[in-house]
This record gives C-alpha cells, sequence and structure tokens, in this order.
C-alpha cells in the first residue's frame, strides 16, 4: 500500500494530492510542521508533536486548525496506509493574493502525509555513521528561531548537502560563533566520563522529542545527561557521539569529519556501550509512547 495524504477533508492517494500555487506555504515557505513515526500502527510522541507545532506557530503569529481537527486527520491518515508510518503534519498559512503581509491569508491550510515507514539500514546503526561539521551556520536565535520546525529548511538543506559532498550521512551545525548546534534533522549528543552531554537550547537549535526523551531515558537507567557547550574538537575527544531524532531514533557516529577529508575517528571506531544502553531506553519509552 502506498502514501496517503490527508487533505482538503479527507484522505487521498499521494499522487493525487494537490495544493494551489497561490499557498503562502508553496511562495514563502510560511508554514510549520512536524515530523513523527508511529509504533504498533499508534503515533509516536503525537502530544508533544502537537505541543511544538503550536509552538511554531504562535512564533509566526500563525493560526493553526482545531487540535483534535489535526489528530482526526493524522489517525485517519494512519489508518489509511495501513502499516506502520512516517507521518508528515503540515500547516500553511493558507492562499492569498501575492504579498509578504501574512494579513492576505485566507485561512490555514492542513496537510497530513502519511507513507509506510522506511527505516535508515540496520548496518548504519550496527557500524555506526559519519557526521561532517559543515560551513553553513546554524540561524542565530534572534533571526529565524531554530525553535521554529518551519517550511523554510534551506539552511539544513545547504548543510546536508556539504556533508554529503564530503561522504558523511548528517551535517553538522555550528552556531555563528562555532559551538556546535546540531544536525540538519538531528540532535546531537556527546558522551564523556559517562555522561551524555547535548548542546543547551541557548545555542539556537530545535529542541527535539527524542532529544527530551532520550535525556529522560538516560536518566532513567542511571546516566546523566547535561546541557553542555559543545565545540567540535570535543567530538573528537568524545568516548561516544551519538545523533538523534523522531524516525531514526538514536543513531551511533563513529567518525566526524573536520579538516582533514578522511576525518576523526571518535573513540574505538564503533558505537559504545552507553549508546546502545541509550537508545534501548529510549526504544522501550517510545514503543509506548
Ligand atoms: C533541525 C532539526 N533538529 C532536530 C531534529 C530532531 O527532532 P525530533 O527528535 O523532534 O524529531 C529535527 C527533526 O527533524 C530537525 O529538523
Amino acid at each position: 500500500m502506498g502514501a496517503k495524504v490527508w487533505i482538503d477533508g479527507g484522505v487521498i492517494d499521494a499522487a493525487a494530492a494537490r495544493v494551489p500555487v497561490f499557498d503562502r506555504g508553496f511562495l514563502y515557505g510560511d508554514s510549520v510542521y512536524e515530523v513523527l513515526r508511529t509504533f504498533g500502527g499508534r503515533p509516536c510522541f503525537l502530544d508533544e508533536h502537537l505541543e511544538r507545532l503550536a509552538g511554531s506557530a504562535a512564533r509566526l503569529q500563525m493560526a493553526l486548525p482545531e487540535r483534535a481537527a489535526i489528530v482526526r486527520a493524522t489517525l485517519d491518515a494512519i489508518g489509511a496506509v495501513g502499516v506502520e508510518c512516517y507521518v508528515r503534519i503540515v500547516v500553511t498559512r493558507g492562499s492569498g493574493p501575492i504579498g509578504l503581509d501574512p494579513s492576505l491569508a485566507d485561512e490555514p491550510r492542513l496537510v497530513v502525509l502519511a507513507q509506510p515507514l522506511v527505516l535508515p539500514d540496520e548496518a548504519l546503526y550496527r557500524d555506526g555513521v559519519a557526521l561532517a561539521i559543515v560551513g553553513a551556520r546554524r540561524n542565530a536565535p534572534g533571526t529565524l528561531d531554530p525553535q521554529v520546525k518551519s517550511g523554510n529548511y534551506l539552511n539544513s538543506v545547504l548543510a546536508i548537502s556539504e556533508a554529503r559532498r564530503k561522504g558523511a550521512y548528517e551535517a553538522l551545525m555550528c552556531d555563528t560563533v562555532g559551538r556546535l548546534a546540531e544536525g540538519s534533522s538531528s540532535n546531537l549528543f556527546a558522551v564523556r566520563a559517562g555522561r551524555l552531554a547535548t548542546p543547551p537550547l541557548s545555542v539556537g537549535l530545535l529542541e527535539g522529542i527524542t532529544r527530551r526523551h532520550v535525556m529522560a531515558a538516560a536518566r532513567r537507567i542511571g546516566v546523566s545527561a547535561d546541557e553542555v557547550q559543545l565545540w567540535p574538537l570535543d567530538l573528537v575527544h568524545a568516548d561516544e557521539v551519538f545523533i538523534t531524532s523522531s524516525v531514526r531514533g538514536v543513531m551511533p557516529v563513529v567518525r566526524v569529519v573536520l579538516d582533514r577529508p578522511e576525518g576523526e575517528t571518535i573513540g574505538d571506531g564503533h558505537p559504545g556501550p552507553i549508546t546502545r544502553r541509550v537508545a534501548d531506553a529510549y526504544l522501550d519509552a517510545a514503543r509506548v509512547g
């Protein structure tokens, strides 16, 4: 069974779904979104994703459809796919005459895309991945706040394309003073002396829902988790590194590309024991989330 889309009041095949060219999401990236996955057919951490969606919209002074309508559309789209799903909930400010002024928009447009879940290859979890620290900087919080998950992801697009050119799986962006912020679509963790360290929100990054649950899961199994400013060289000296996101979960990192094209090995070059334990504890929470 293929991808389905809830749009204009019902669920249809994704290939048939259309958004008007005057939609501001298309014209200006004037939209907010969330990505999540299902576990056992249930959307994982849906409440928290909807809360973050509301936060993103509020920061852009954008109205959202009723929460209950978003939940219904999400469940309908997932139900129509009928297998474990990747789910993308998008709300645009709506359509209107061309012009930046948001008051030109008619009403918010909700689109929910659900498609069969394809997880990263098992080998990536087993062997770990490479990160590249890229030149593209994460937006400063005083510009388009990284806490807003908006339809404008060009920063991340530039970052991931640079990382792929360098042969890495994911890009790591720094803030304008060179502190590590986050990946193009993931949050960053280092393990040092048995403790987790992740950059603080004040550096300018999206507060990942996986990040939050990973910190809680770590503490449950007796591993401290702190928000700490990290610099690129801190990764080279870390015992273990991993990244997190809703679809990937916890992905181990074994190499980081800084200046030398071959990169620097992290720890012994294999996913570490704390990463594994935290990943398992996170999965236990996500399965019931
Ligand atoms: C920029 C960015 N940071 C972090 C994340 C991870 O967030 P979450 O764990 O809520 O999926 C994402 C998710 O796509 C992202 O786009």
